[in-house]
């Protein structure tokens, strides 16, 4: 199965200057939990963004670029197609942004793990529009609002109809 996973405020925004905008520790761990012992495939930028290498997980990073230097262990895919074709072969692979490569997938996973954070941001990227049609809603839990994630929250789970 191919999955997306994703935190998005309510105006669609999930991030700026190449990192996300709010903290909540909920959504990492389960970000965490959720991704982990799979493959994470995600864009140049994403990768750029994240602080360091993710424990007990592939990650597959898509770039134009030829001369791109990737640290041990991680493979390079020059389009989404290919990654897409070489994911085939796995029980379960994770596309987790950012924005463009989002877009690029969204027509080709089986569920989406959407959270969705309950206020509006300013960012410069946001989720694609998708059509909720094709999707039906399989699995909805509220977050916690505490002194550390103090944005109203929800997970929700997205399966592609007649797909799963
Ligand atoms: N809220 C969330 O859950 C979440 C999750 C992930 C990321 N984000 C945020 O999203 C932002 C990054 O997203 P982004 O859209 O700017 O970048 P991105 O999707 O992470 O990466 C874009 C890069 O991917 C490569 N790429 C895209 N399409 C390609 C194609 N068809 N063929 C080959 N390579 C392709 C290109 O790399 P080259 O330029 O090297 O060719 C492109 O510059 C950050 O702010 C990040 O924090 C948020």
């Amino acid at each position: 199965m191919l999955a997306l996973i994703v935190a998005v405020a309510q105006n669609g925004v999930i991030g700026k200057d190449n990192s996300l905008i709010w903290h909540l520790p909920n959504d990492l761990q389960f970000f965490k939990k959720t991704t982990n012992g799979h493959v994470i495939i995600m864009g140049r930028r994403t990768f750029e963004s994240l602080p360091f290498l993710l424990p007990n997980r592939e990650h597959w990073v898509i770039t134009k670029s030829k001369g791109f230097n990737a640290p041990e262990g991680v493979r390079i895919f020059s389009s989404p197609q290919e990654a897409y074709e070489a994911a085939q072969s796995l029980d379960m692979a994770f596309v987790i942004g950012g924005a463009q490569i989002y877009k690029e997938f969204l027509p080709y996973v089986d569920r989406m793990y959407i959270t969705e954070v309950l206020q509006e941001f300013d960012g410069d990227v946001s989720f694609p529009t998708f059509q909720k049609d094709d999707f039906e809603v399989t699995n909805v839990v509220d977050g916690v609002v505490d002194e550390k994630n103090t944005y109203p929250h929800r997970f929700v789970t997205y399966d592609r109809k007649g797909q799963v």
